[in-house]
């Protein structure tokens, strides 16, 4: 199976793209809701916390994990490769995230050259956004970041169609654009916020792309295995999709229900 991580819901976002553009995989995923949110946890907690939930997938039969999580991605996943995957007892199994395929597809998006970034606070505070466009692009793109603490309760307390939601977007979007108004594409760079998708678009400035990072990602992991026949033989390809989640399991099937279009039964797990 392909193992999709999240802190929690958001994660969703990614996986319906994966099954969109590769339904012949299986997939399984995992929300860490009962730990969520990620975005203001210390670096070594978010490490801590994706290294149980990968160790976790791969011991379900993952030989490759997505860290469908910008928070994970950006604090986590260089250690688990470089350090962790190494020393493993299979050490071919592969961890990929998010944030570098997003990268790698924005310079496509901007005419101005200016990108702003929503992110949670350890994802905007890590600079991995900053850092990774700086590198690709060197120095051709101004990258504005700006962290949105409370989209990610919003979305995890189901609360993402409430007037709260409206008072906190707006305040967002108008705060980014105050510091770049020349800014003209928008990165989601949160696994959560496409759940916010329909109020992000009404206060967005005409004329700024939304970037959604669920169909990057899910182009970017076909390209992958492309790449890496040697990684594809070993995916099963049922078109399966199982869940587990850390917290309650009625909470969880509720609202990825809502999410997926499709009755969702899933099973609680302690990592
Ligand atoms: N959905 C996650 C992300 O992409 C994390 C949200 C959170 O747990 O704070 O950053």
């Amino acid at each position: 199976m392909i193992g999709v991580f999240d802190s929690g819901f958001g994660g969703l976002s990614i996986l319906r793209e994966l099954r969109r553009v590769l339904p012949q995989y299986d997939y399984l995923f995992l929300g860490d809701n009962a730990r969520a949110p990620y975005g203001t946890r210390a670096m070594q907690t978010v490490y801590e916390f994706t290294l149980q939930a990968v160790r976790y997938l791969m011991s379900q039969g993952c030989p490759l994990v997505i860290l469908a999580c910008n928070t994970a991605s950006a604090k986590a996943l260089r250690t688990i490769q470089q350090r962790d995957l190494p020393q493993m007892d299979d050490p071919s199994r592969r961890v990929l995230g998010v944030i570098r395929p997003t990268v790698e597809a924005v310079g496509e998006l901007t005419r101005s050259g200016h990108v702003g970034v929503f992110g949670t606070p350890g994802t905007v505070s890590s600079g991995s956004y900053d850092i990774e466009i700086g590198h690709l692009y060197d120095g051709r793109l101004t990258v504005t970041g700006h962290a949105c603490p409370m989209w990610v309760p919003l979305v995890e307390n189901r609360e993402s169609d409430g007037p709260g939601a409206d008072y906190f977007v707006k305040k967002d979007i108008d705060a980014l654009m105050a510091v770049d108004p020349e800014i003209d594409a928008v990165i989601l760079g949160c696994t959560h916020y496409p759940l916010l998708l329909s109020k992000i678009k009404r206060y967005m400035p005409d004329g700024v792309n939304v970037i959604e990072q669920g169909p990057i990602v899910a182009a970017s992991l076909a390209d992958y295995l492309r790449r890496h026949p040697e990684m594809d033989v070993r995916l099963s390809r049922g078109g399966t999709c199982r869940y587990l989640t850390t917290d309650t399991v009625d909470k969880f099937s509720e609202l990825a229900s809502v999410f997926t279009g499709e009755e969702v039964i899933a099973t609680k797990v302690n990592l």
